[in-house]
């Protein structure tokens, strides 16, 4: 797998301006997930950044929704399992909920209790990341659920954000940074 592969699935992800208000340009991967190859490439470049080595992660965390496309692909090419971290109001109890900041106000997502077992390294595994505030958030669901991060992998960066700084010392990787 070369970096042309990754520069492949690069070349997919789509830019829409002014979505879903006027001055954000929103990245959608989703072009790379359509086309077979491009969705290929992308678990194997995941697979070739992954922050930590494979043997070293037990289980595969996705965030709601677009981790939810990503993470049961990854979680199977990699032979793992794979648990939703979701939006708030969604999961049967018993859940823990984390809340954290939006551009605007707060949002709060929710695991549920028992997926992840005391002391399993989970790798948390996302499309995107801006602010860092939902990866954030999710790993210290993690951590109240007894798990321990792994580490995060994202397809993407938006640059100028820091969205790396909220993740503390956990190890991250990205296949890209956008402007
Ligand atoms: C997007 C993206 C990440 C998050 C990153 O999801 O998929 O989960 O934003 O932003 P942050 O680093 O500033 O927290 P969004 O909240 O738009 O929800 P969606 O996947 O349901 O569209
Ligand atoms: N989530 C936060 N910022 C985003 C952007 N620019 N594009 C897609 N998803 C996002």
């Amino acid at each position: 797998l070369g970096v042309e592969d990754a520069e492949y699935v690069v070349s997919l992800i789509r830019t829409i301006p002014d979505f879903p208000k006027p001055g954000i340009h929103f990245r959608d991967f989703t072009p790379a997930m359509t086309d077979a190859r491009g969705l290929q490439l992308m678990l194997k470049a995941l697979e070739r950044t992954l922050p930590v080595p494979a043997d070293q992660i037990d289980l595969i965390a996705g965030l709601e929704a677009r981790g939810f496309l990503l993470g049961p692909a990854l979680a199977a090419h990699l032979g793992k399992g794979f648990v939703p971290v979701r939006k708030a109001g969604k999961l049967p109890p018993e859940t823990i909920k984390e809340s954290y900041e939006l551009e605007y106000g707060t949002a709060s997502i929710e695991i549920e209790t028992a997926a992840v077992h005391n002391g399993q390294r989970v790798l948390i595994v996302d499309d995107l990341i801006a602010t860092g505030g939902t990866a954030a958030a999710a790993a210290k669901l993690i951590e109240s659920a007894g798990g321990k991060v792994a580490g995060f992998s994202f397809v993407m960066e938006l640059q100028g954000l820091d969205g790396r700084a909220a993740l503390g010392d956990h190890p991250v990787a990205s296949l890209t940074v956008m402007p």
